[in-house]
């Protein structure tokens, strides 16, 4: 093991400028979490409360163990997607414990148009669903819903990770044995009705919970028959007549009691403890902001973050010398051993190789990957393509692709283009991604793609006899739309990442990550052809 060294510290002239840059980007996110928390506004939020229902992150505050920490997943997303304001696209999603279990939870937000999905909040279920199925989490649904936004139902009905995706994976998962329990608080209407319907186990709240294909207003267009929406699928109904649900609530709390109850029967997937001493790092986690350069073209130094993150701020580095534009080592993290890659510079042939030879050495041990990008690509230039670095770019790309250990990526600096690919990007499937508020994400910076289209459109004018003329006034736009595009939060309310972290409590994140993994069933890694 090599004991890191941090060699920044708040002592460093540069830590007060970069903390001083920081600090704007902690504000922001600040707002924009409370925004989200906030949900659909006071005039619903009053509304919802003088029915006698709990605002949806009470009721998943209320539902989860006393003192145990909520994972949020995507509480920014939907943030400036559509003409209505759609905070946490209308559904608060997370994992927490009940009953002592780690779960998923879902729960509705009813208070943003009547909790109904949009494009995001079908996409935002799908991905809470994807992270219980690969961690074998318990699913928790807290359904109030209106179903289907209507006025976008071509984006949300026909197509493969649509609604539909969302039944298939209740019936998916129940099949694995992964349990699936509903708590119908409010509305559920066509599809939607699919949900409880669907789960292993279903709670209805009393004068609240409606469960019905055709609610009141479309029994009345197809048949013009007026019903209320108690006779056609309330509490009473279902729970002594139809059979879909299979509890009776007398209220939220009591519904959220049933719930822990269920969960608690089997105590399936108990919590598993690390399996190697927690050990702090040497240097806080508190100090990583200081490390974040006021000038966002400069790298962030590798190992400085290493020395943060890691237990006891130790590595067992991999190939020290060989490739160091790439840093990988073994170590762990909360007590959970972990193979670690950070980039330290721009990829290179070596870097790749390296990073591929590491990840068979981490499946073979069946070591968790973390990936920390802080990368702007893959090295360009005649020497380095005749050299083949595509070739060995796709080596580390096909051993990121196929490792089925847990992989987890988090974006520190920039991750541009392959590089992105390369570190564990969202097409990779790593069971967890964030970004830090400073980070950026895109096929190629700004100034890159201004350059590169300004060349493309010369070339196209050169063919016709013309210039482009003023060059800048072409490109500015093009930067401008890179610069607000690439930024975490832009990423976080696209749902590209799971969540925008603050860099102090990335240790935290991971731990908990790691800590889910660990409890799951491993999976055997079986690696394709690597081009020689
Ligand atoms: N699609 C689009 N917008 C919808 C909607 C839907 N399915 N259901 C509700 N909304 C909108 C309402 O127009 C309203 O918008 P506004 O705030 O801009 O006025 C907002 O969501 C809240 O609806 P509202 O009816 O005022 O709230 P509520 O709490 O009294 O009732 C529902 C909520 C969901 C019970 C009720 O709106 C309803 O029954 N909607 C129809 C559900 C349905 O038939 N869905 C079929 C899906 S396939």
């Amino acid at each position: 093991m090599t004991t890191l060294h941090a060699s920044l510290r708040p002592s460093s002239p540069d830590f007060g400028d970069n903390l001083a840059v920081y600090a704007g980007l902690r504000e922001q996110h600040a707002r924009l979490r409370e925004t989200a928390i906030a949900g659909g506004g006071e005039k619903a939020r009053e509304r919802h409360l003088a029915r006698g229902k709990l605002p949806a992150r009470t009721r998943v505050n209320a539902l989860l163990d006393p003192g145990t920490p909520f994972m949020e997943i995507g509480q920014l997303a939907g943030h400036r997607l559509y003409e209505d304001p759609t905070p946490s696209a209308g559904i608060v999603t997370g994992v927490g414990m009940v009953s002592g279990t780690p779960c998923m939870v879902m729960a509705n937000d009813a208070t943003v148009k009547g909790g109904t999905y949009y494009p995001a909040t079908i996409k935002k279920q799908i991905r809470a669903q994807a992270i219980a199925r690969e961690n074998g989490l318990v699913c928790i649904y807290l359904v109030d819903s209106g179903g289907a936004y209507l006025p976008m139902q071509e984006d949300i009905f026909p197509d493969e990770h649509h609604f539909g995706r969302i039944f298939r994976n209740i019936a998916e998962m129940s099949a694995l044995g992964i349990k699936q329990v509903a708590a119908v608080m409010g509305s559920c209407t066509a599809g939607g009705a699919y949900i409880p319907a669907m789960c292993d186990e279903t709670v209805i709240v009393k004068d609240h919970g409606t469960i019905f294909l055709g609610g009141p207003q479309l029994v009345r267009a197809a048949t013009g028959a007026i019903v209320d929406a108690e006779t056609l699928g309330g509490a009473d109904v279902h729970t002594r007549l139809s059979g879909v649900a299979d509890h009776y609530a007398a209220n939220d709390r009591h519904a959220l009691d049933i719930v822990r109850a269920i969960v608690g029967r089997p105590a399936r997937h108990a919590a598993v403890a690390p399996p190697r001493p927690v050990r702090e790092p040497l240097y806080s986690p508190e100090e990583l902001p200081g490390l974040i350069p006021a000038n966002a073209k400069h790298p962030i130094p590798a190992r400085e973050i290493l020395a943060r993150l890691m237990d006891g701020s130790e590595l067992h580095p991999y190939r020290e010398r060989y490739g160091t534009t790439l840093i990988c080592g073994t170590g762990s993290i909360g007590g959970y051993p972990v193979g670690v890659l950070i980039n330290d510079g721009v990829l290179f042939r070596e870097s790749a190789q390296k990073a591929a030879n590491f990840i068979e050495l981490c499946c073979q041990s069946a070591i968790p990957l973390v990936f920390l990008h802080n990368i702007s690509g893959f090295m360009v230039g005649v020497e380095y393509e005749q050299g083949g670095i595509a070739k060995d770019g796709a080596k580390m790309v096909n051993a990121v692709a196929t490792a089925r250990v847990p992989k987890f990526s988090v974006i520190v600096g920039g991750s541009y283009g392959a590089g992105n690919y390369a570190m564990c990007g969202r097409a990779f499937g790593p069971r967890l991604m964030a970004m830090w508020p400073n980070a950026r994400t895109s096929v190629m910076g700004g100034e890159q793609a201004a350059t590169v289209l300004a060349l493309v459109r010369e070339e196209q004018l050169a063919a016709k006899g013309e210039t482009l003329g003023n060059a800048e006034a072409f490109k500015q736009p093009i930067r401008d739309h890179y610069a607000a595009h690439g930024t975490a939060f832009h990423a976080a309310s696209r749902l590209w990442v799971d969540a925008v972290i603050d860099p102090a409590d990335t240790r935290q994140w991971l731990t908990l990550g790691l800590a889910l993994a660990h409890g799951a069933p491993a999976q055997d890694t079986r690696f394709g052809i690597f081009r020689m």
